[in-house]
C-alpha cells in the first residue's frame, strides 16, 4: 500500500500544531531529528516530539540523523512514535537497537545515507519493519533526488519481497511530482516528502496528487 509521510522539516516549527492539520490525509508524520554531529544540521528532539505527539491524532514516523542511537531510539518509541529510524551507519549494535524498538511498541526500522551500502546489513531484516533508503544526503529539505539511489531502492524491494513483503521500503529526500514515480516503480511503498508538501498552497491536495502519481502500484 503507498504511503505518504509528510516531513515537517518544511512546515513553520513556530506553528506545528496548525501546520499538522494542513495534512489530514497523510499515513504518518515525518519527524527529521538532527544533532547536528551525524548531520550537519540541528532540529528538533524529544520534548518537541513529545509535544507533537499531544496534538495530532496522526502516526509518528521519526527519522532519527544523530550519534549513539543505541542509547536514543528506545526513547522516542516511548514517546510514543508508530516507527523509528535509526541510521545504521550511527548504530554500534543495529541488531540490539531495532529489537529495543520494538519492545516499546514501535516498528523498528533502518536507514542508509547514499554512499552506504544496503547489502551487508540485510541480515537484520528480521529485525526490521522498514528499510529509508536516503535519496539525497541526510541534512536537508529542498535537495535534488538521486537517480543513481534507485537500484538501491530496487534491492530493499527484492529483500523484502523474498521475505513476504512484510517490510515497507521508504526512500526520502527530493521526492516531488517529477520524482515520485521512479521511486515508486524501482519498488518504494512509502514516500517522504518536506517540499513538495508544505511548499504546496494546499498540503493535503498535495498529498492526494503525489499518491495519484504513484499509481498506487503496491
Ligand atoms: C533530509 C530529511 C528529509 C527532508 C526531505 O535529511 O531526512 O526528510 O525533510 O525534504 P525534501 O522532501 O524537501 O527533499
Ligand atoms: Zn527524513
Amino acid at each position: 500500500m503507498t504511503a505518504i509521510h509528510p516531513s515537517i522539516l518544511s512546515a513553520d516549527f513556530a506553528n506545528l500544531a496548525a501546520e499538522l492539520t494542513r495534512i489530514p490525509s497523510a499515513d504518518a508524520v515525518h519527524v527529521d531529528v538532527m544533532d547536528n554531529h551525524f548531520v550537519p544540521n540541528l532540529t528538533i528532539g524529544l520534548p518537541v516530539v513529545e509535544a507533537i505527539r499531544r496534538v495530532t491524532h496522526l502516526p509518528l514516523d521519526i527519522h532519527l540523523m544523530i550519534e549513539d542511537a543505541d542509547r536514543w531510539a528506545p526513547q522516542y518509541a516511548q514517546a510514543g512514535a508508530e516507527s523509528v529510524t535509526f541510521h545504521v551507519e550511527a548504530a554500534a549494535k543495529p541488531a540490539q537497537v531495532a529489537r529495543d524498538l520494538r519492545s516499546n511498541s514501535a516498528k523498528s526500522a533502518m536507514a542508509v545515507k547514499p554512499g552506504t551500502e544496503l547489502e551487508p546489513h540485510l541480515g537484520l531484516l528480521g529485525e526490521l519493519d522498514m528499510l529509508l533508503i536516503m535519496t539525497v544526503e541526510p541534512g536537508f529539505g529542498g535537495q535534488s533526488f538521486i537517480d543513481e539511489m534507485l537500484p538501491k531502492i530496487a534491492a530493499a524491494r527484492k529483500a523484502s519481497d523474498d521475505l513476504g513483503g512484510r517490510i515497507a521500503v521508504q526512500v526520502d529526500g527530493g521526492i516531488n511530482a517529477e520524482t515520485i514515480r521512479r521511486a515508486a516503480e524501482a519498488g518504494a511503498d512509502t514516500f517522504v516528502a518536506g517540499s513538495a508538501v508544505y511548499a504546496a498552497d494546499d498540503p493535503d491536495a498535495a498529498i492526494a496528487d503525489l499518491r495519484g502519481l504513484t499509481g498506487e502500484l503496491r
